[in-house]
């Protein structure tokens, strides 16, 4: 593969207001001295992090990278990921502050203050108990973005258990692969959730994917839309019903810092989703770390975040960052264009919220629909922004900056991964001069780099494959089950070296400009999904043979799928088979999957090996689209054939 060559020249600078950097909680004197501490002495500077938590017994050693890539972090210490982020604030004037203030799409409202919290989340420990769930176990969660997805994440916390929260636009299939892997024999969902609306029938899916997996023996639901559902006797339980009589009181179980906190499966290069797994002290003390640095978050803010917490976004920056530092935690059920596109801009006038992250897919957006719909209200509460999940393009960036933040607030386009746990390259609001599209600096104690696929540096401006140099506290401990995986996936590249899956390149000041990914991850509309996966769902169709997926540029998604499919002996290629193929994505893996564009082709390029060569069709795809009919394609396979040698 060639180096990658990068078009982008982007020459506006942001520097922090002084106002905002007098009062940050990481100044540029602070993020000095951590930078070269991190450099010189990192057990002193990650120990320093780790302090910030509620610790039940201190660790022997920060970190054991002795049998790397496995990490061990806080050799020996023990805490409760729950009781960091509720009990802890019970002992002061938080208790009875709010943790949640959360919006169902329709508006209905709640309020959970931190004892509210606690109490429920003791009480669903109590439930989680008695349906016979013990630590080490996973639990499996499908729910919409409501309050109890959060109590229910804590109450395994709270117990020791491992949670795999299952995105809610995922459907049947999906969700059995992830239960499967996960062997998890408790599911917890909602007989359904609002979107645009309607109800996506959350548990009709569970029914359908608990015909394809026998792991689940127990499962409860909770009451959200009050539609009807089928409750199946001696495996279906409801919430309410559960709770009624549960206990408010349940210790915080003792966790090893290494106990598995949680699972998140996550697409890569082939069908099989990856189970990423992450541990309870790393994971934890960088979760705390990032969210008071990053987001400069102090005890006044309103703070939204308003990824699902289905993605890690939702994992770090919903539940276990803001919580373990007593943050009030906005939480809005639905989509930002319901009932019109002002939504979200009507929830930050309503809640007066200080802090919002969102994602380079939703501001395009809002950047279409128009600024009169941010200019109808008072967004003056505002003080920082976050942007996460893809590059931003300058142009949305600036857009951001001017139409939402009035040019007053900092923006923080933060770059990380599910794997990588916690933000790892991110400006530091009062310290770091931005430029519209990069994610600027490494925060102290990160340390990437830039490589040819050789694995040699790439001097600055040229682009290059994206690595962390060394350990961090939140990195993916494994993939579950799969070690080998694990380290073929991210350690196999370059030696000793964590492989991001990102091309990238640094400018001179040593600014890092992500360009996206250079396997075959898509990233549609922020969400991560593997073109293997696509894939199987489309040849899971009776009349598929074959099919190639692959990304091309979308001016509001990212990106788009595309894919290119061969139909069996007999199948004519119609339209209304195109229709068809797309509501077969949809319905076996989610809305959000279904490919944009479906062509149908005789042959697939390959190389004589077999490999379909997904470089080709992507240039079909991002063509002018001219290229209608399948003879260019047979044409592309021939040449595909030849150029083989080239590779
Ligand atoms: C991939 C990881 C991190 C939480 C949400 C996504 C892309 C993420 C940025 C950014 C450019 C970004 C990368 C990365 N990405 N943040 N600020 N600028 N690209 O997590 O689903 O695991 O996806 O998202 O390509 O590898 P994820």
């Amino acid at each position: 593969m060639a180096d990658i060559d990068s078009f982008q020249t982007e020459k506006r600078r942001f520097k922090p207001h002084a106002s905002f950097a007098k009062q940050a909680n990481l100044t540029a004197a602070e993020f000095k001295k951590l930078t070269a501490l991190a450099a010189k002495s990192p057990d002193k500077y990650w120990a320093g992090r780790a302090e910030d938590l509620r610790w039940m017994r201190k660790w022997k050693k920060v970190c054991d990278w002795s049998e790397a890539p496995f990490a061990k972090w806080y050799v020996e210490g023990q805490l409760n990921a729950s009781d960091n982020c509720l009990d802890r604030h019970l002992e002061t004037w938080r208790r009875n502050k709010a943790a949640l203030i959360w919006e169902g799409e329709p508006g209905d409202t709640r309020v959970l203050t931190y004892a509210d919290l606690h109490r429920e989340t003791c009480r669903f420990a109590n439930v989680l108990k008695g349906l016979g769930v013990r630590k080490g176990d996973r639990v499996t969660l499908y729910m919409p973005l409501v309050p109890e997805l959060a109590i229910a994440m804590l109450a395994c916390a709270r117990i020791g258990a491992a949670h795999s929260v299952i995105f809610g636009g995922f459907t049947s299939q999906a969700i059995a692969d992830r239960v499967e892997d996960a062997e998890s024999a408790v599911l917890v969902t909602a007989d359904g959730g609002w979107r645009r609306g309607s109800v996506v029938p959350l548990k009709t899916n569970v029914d359908e994917a608990l015909t394809k997996t026998d792991k689940v023996k127990k499962v409860v639901v909770l009451k959200r839309t009050g539609q009807g559902v089928t409750m199946t006797n001696g495996r279906d339980f409801w919430w309410h019903d559960l709770m009624k009589d549960a206990s408010a009181v349940c210790e915080p179980e003792p966790c090893d810092s290494e106990q598995m906190l949680y699972i998140l499966y996550t697409s890569g290069t082939t069908g099989k989703p990856k189970g990423v797994v992450h541990t309870t002290g790393g994971y934890m003390t960088w979760a705390h770390t990032t969210t008071k640095w990053v987001f400069d978050l102090k005890d006044t803010d309103t703070y939204w975040c308003t990824a699902d917490i289905g993605w890690v976004t939702g994992h770090t920056y919903v539940v276990y960052g803001p919580l373990s530092n007593g943050a009030t935690v906005l939480m809005y059920e639905g989509a930002p264009n319901w009932p019109a596109n002002d939504r979200f801009w009507q929830l930050v006038e309503k809640y007066g919220v200080t802090i919002l992250y969102t994602a380079p897919t939703a501001i395009r957006a809002f950047m279409k629909w128009g600024d009169e719909w941010p200019g109808r209200h008072d967004l003056s509460s505002l003080r920082l922004l976050g942007s996460v999940g893809e590059p931003i393009n300058p142009e949305a960036w600036m857009w951001y900056q001017k139409v939402i933040g009035g040019g007053r607030c900092p923006i923080v386009d933060t770059w990380w991964q599910t794997e990588t746990g916690g933000i790892l390259i991110s400006p530091l609001p009062g310290v770091t001069a931005t430029k519209p599209g990069s994610a600027t600096l490494p925060l102290p104690g990160i340390f990437p780099e830039v490589l040819s696929n050789e694995g040699q540096p790439c001097k600055a401006d040229q682009g290059g494959l994206l690595a962390i140099a060394k350990p961090w506290p939140s990195m993916l401990r494994t993939v579950y089950r799969d070690p080998e995986r694990f380290k073929k996936q991210y350690w196999s590249n370059f030696a000793g070296k964590y492989f991001t899956g990102d091309g990238s390149r640094k400018d001179k000041d040593g600014y890092v400009w992500i360009m996206g990914r250079v396997d075959d991850v898509i990233k549609v509309a922020g969400h991560r999904l593997g073109t293997a996966e696509v894939e199987s769902a489309l040849v899971s169709h009776p009349k598929v043979a074959e099919s190639a997926v692959v990304g091309k540029p979308d001016e509001m998604k990212g990106e788009a799928i595309c894919a290119f499919v061969t139909l069996r002996g007999g199948s004519e290629k119609t339209d209304a088979l195109k229709k068809e193929l797309q509501e077969h994505v949809a319905k076996t893996l989610g809305s959000f999957a279904k490919p944009e564009m479906i062509r149908f082709t005789d042959a697939l390029p390959k190389t004589r090996s077999g490999k379909i060569m997904r470089r080709l069709l992507r240039k079909i795809a991002t063509g002018d689209g001219t290229l209608g009919d399948t003879t260019t394609l047979e044409d592309l396979s021939v040449l595909a054939k030849l150029r083989e040698d080239e590779e």
